[in-house]
């Protein structure tokens, strides 16, 4: 594949990942490329350009995933990245705000679309681009993930209605910290609300 930035080829930023993350998440992280290719082809964005966009969010959605907190906050630091008290108080969050700060700066991406993917994958938010709702989406459904007994709806409609699909991974992900007595995160109820009126 051709990958969105001028500093490494696809083999260089595989061997890179493959370092960076642990197995699981470079499989992952695969698994999440080829899925959001899938779905560009799907819903009519086939050109060379657009699949090299899919991939390559794909592929670094979660390249801040692994990093130890000694290295996270070093970046945090040197990249002046503001966190809100909701990513101070549950961490695993933050590598979605840092992973699009990394993309950029260590990786070498230019491509708005895709740092502003990697951004809002975890939580999504109000009014995604087409890249960011199939990043969110890929994220959420890829072959790899652990079976939900959601996916049966989902997995079938991702492919001819994105929105509604975008909001029943929503509504399952609020149902699903509701459960478990977790806060949800801002942006998460601002999208919910904005795809339940899709
Ligand atoms: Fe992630
Ligand atoms: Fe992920």
């Amino acid at each position: 594949m051709i990958v969105c930035t001028e500093k490494y080829n696809d083999d260089e930023l595989r061997a890179i990942l493959r370092k960076k993350l642990d197995p699981s998440r470079y499989e992952h992280s695969l698994g999440v490329a080829y899925t959001a290719c899938s779905l560009f082809l799907a819903h009519g964005h086939g050109s060379t350009e657009e699949l090299s966009r899919a991939y390559t969010a794909g592929l670094l959605h979660d390249c801040a995933k692994c990093l130890d907190e000694e290295k996270s906050e070093k970046y945090i630091k040197k990249y002046n990245v503001e966190l809100s008290e909701m990513e101070k108080a549950h961490p695993f969050l933050i590598h979605a705000k840092l992973g699009a700060v990394l993309a950029k700066e260590k990786y070498g991406i230019t491509d708005e679309e895709i740092i502003s993917s990697i951004r809002w994958h975890t939580t999504g938010c109000s009014d995604m681009s087409f890249t960011e709702a199939v990043i969110f989406s890929a994220d959420f459904i890829e072959p790899n993930r652990r079976q939900l007994p959601c996916y049966e709806e989902i997995r079938p409609l991702i492919y001819r209605d994105l929105d509604k699909a975008v909001y029943l991974i929503l509504k399952h992900t609020i149902e699903h910290l509701k459960s478990k007595g977790q806060p949800i995160e801002e942006h998460t109820l601002q999208a919910f609300e904005y795809y339940k009126s899709r």
